[in-house]
């Protein structure tokens, strides 16, 4: 469930109409709802309450400091993926005993950020990374706390462009050689071996992956105390999908509490800590893209919406064909003809599309639209293609609302560049 509702014909975030929000900012803008960031962040922490858990929030998804503060107060951890990730948790109130640092190419600049921070774990995906990271650790007289991101060789029948435990992919140690690896991480001196970690990709609307990797890493727990690593923690990394509209099946796709349940079985007399990095859960559908229409345009087979927002504010449906909810943010009143509409923006790719054939009102120019479930990976994968400034996100609690990052303009994106000597 989330926040934006219908109020009197006016869609709204909490309180505050859209329509409100885009007189005070402009269009396009992000719009973020507080009570479903907490929803959704008690929803998952109430589902792995009774595991001995922390929930990182994986920034990545929605790295804005107020969205991360949001979390924080309620008892979020971070996980991050780089040193500005991690410096962006840390300002944003996260303590650093709760902060996880994944990712398979950690610079020696962002491991010491992180071992001088004091965060809780670093997970190591390759053996260079292990050497290097020892070097550092010693060089700064501390012991680096790990986990090793095993892969556990499992299809999690989701995008193939955010599949991430498959062995051809580039995420973690081969499944087969995990225990040599920990072998040769055990012999050095700046590290300590904390746990075990594993990410298997993201969107995943079935629990079968997951059963199958958690069983392998449970199996892998077995044999690695076997071998004599004490492995506290079990790092799951996130994944779990969310509704976006688009499948039949929304409704019986599994939660929290589905998968809490899954992990649970996998681990119930393991007596490790446990930790996951729920990202687009938490935040997927916790905001908006808001858009306006510019022009409709009836093509030879088509009508098009050509909307002020562009595949460089949203990139999910040009990266991954992603399927997005569109909807008008004035209530269209019964009886209004709804007629099929490509929505797309003004960048000069085929690929600046939002939706195809979607059902919209009539009406044309001027109208508001809402992009759904943009909360994750939208703003975080923005950029300026086109020498389109980055848009603001807006952060809304009950009545009131805030601009949590404005929209940049395009004299601070000239004073950015430079002429080189010869062409001053
Ligand atoms: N932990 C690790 C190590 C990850 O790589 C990721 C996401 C997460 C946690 C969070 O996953 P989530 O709970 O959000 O599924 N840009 C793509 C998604 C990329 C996900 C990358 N890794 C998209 O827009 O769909």
């Amino acid at each position: 469930m989330d926040h934006f509702q219908y109020r009197d014909g006016q869609l709204c975030a909490e309180a505050v109409p859209l329509a409100r929000i885009a007189e005070a900012v402009g269009t396009p803008f992000y719009c973020y709802s507080t009570a479903t960031l907490e929803r959704h962040y008690r929803v998952f922490a109430e589902a792995v309450a009774e595991l001995p858990a922390t929930v990182c929030f994986a920034v990545k998804a929605n790295p804005n400091i107020a969205v991360i503060r949001t979390l924080a107060r309620l008892g979020a951890g971070a996980d991050v993926v780089s040193g500005g990730e991690m410096m962006k948790a840390l300002e944003a109130g996260v303590p650093a005993e709760r902060i996880v640092f994944s990712g398979v190419g950690k610079t020696r600049g962002e491991m010491a950020l992180a071992l001088k921070a004091g965060i809780m774990q670093i997970n190591v995906e390759s053996e260079p990374e292990l050497a290097v990271l020892d070097q550092v650790a010693r060089e700064l007289g501390v012991i680096a706390p790990i986990a090793v991101r095993v892969n556990p060789d499992v299809d999690a029948k989701t995008h193939r462009k955010i599949t991430t435990g498959k062995s051809e992919n580039k995420f973690g140690i081969d499944w087969t050689s995990a225990r040599e690896f920990h072998a040769r991480a055990a012999a050095f001196a700046g590290l300590r071996i904390a746990g075990l970690s594993v990410h298997i990709g993201s969107q995943l609307r079935k629990l079968e992956p997951f059963r199958e990797a958690f069983a392998r890493v449970r199996e892998m727990v077995l044999t690695l105390r076997e071998d004599g690593h004490a492995i506290e923690t079990i790092d799951f990394g996130g994944g779990l999908g969310i509704p976006y509209g688009d499948d039949a099946d929304d409704m019986t796709s599994p939660g929290p509490q589905d998968y809490a349940a899954v992990v649970k079985a996998a681990t119930d007399d393991l007596g490790c800590r446990l930790i996951f990095e729920p990202g687009r859960v938490i935040v997927g559908n916790a905001g908006v893209l808001v858009t306006r229409v510019l022009y409709v345009k009836h093509g030879a087979t088509r009508r098009f919406a050509i909307v002020d927002a562009a595949m460089n504010d949203l990139m999910r449906p040009a990266l991954y064909d992603a399927y997005h909810a569109i909807v008008p943010i004035t209530e269209p009143p019964a009886g209004t003809g709804i007629v099929e509409t490509d929505v797309v923006g003004p960048v000069c790719e085929t690929g600046d599309t939002f939706g195809v054939k979607r059902p919209l009102p009539e009406a044309g120019a001027d109208e508001l639209l809402a992009i759904r479930s943009a909360g994750a990976y939208g703003a975080s994968m923005s950029s300026t293609y086109n020498t389109r400034p980055l848009i603001p996100e807006v952060l809304v609690r009950d009545d009131a609302f805030a601009v949590i990052r404005p929209r940049l303009s395009v004299e601070e994106m000239i004073a950015q560049e430079a002429y080189p000597d010869w062409l001053g």
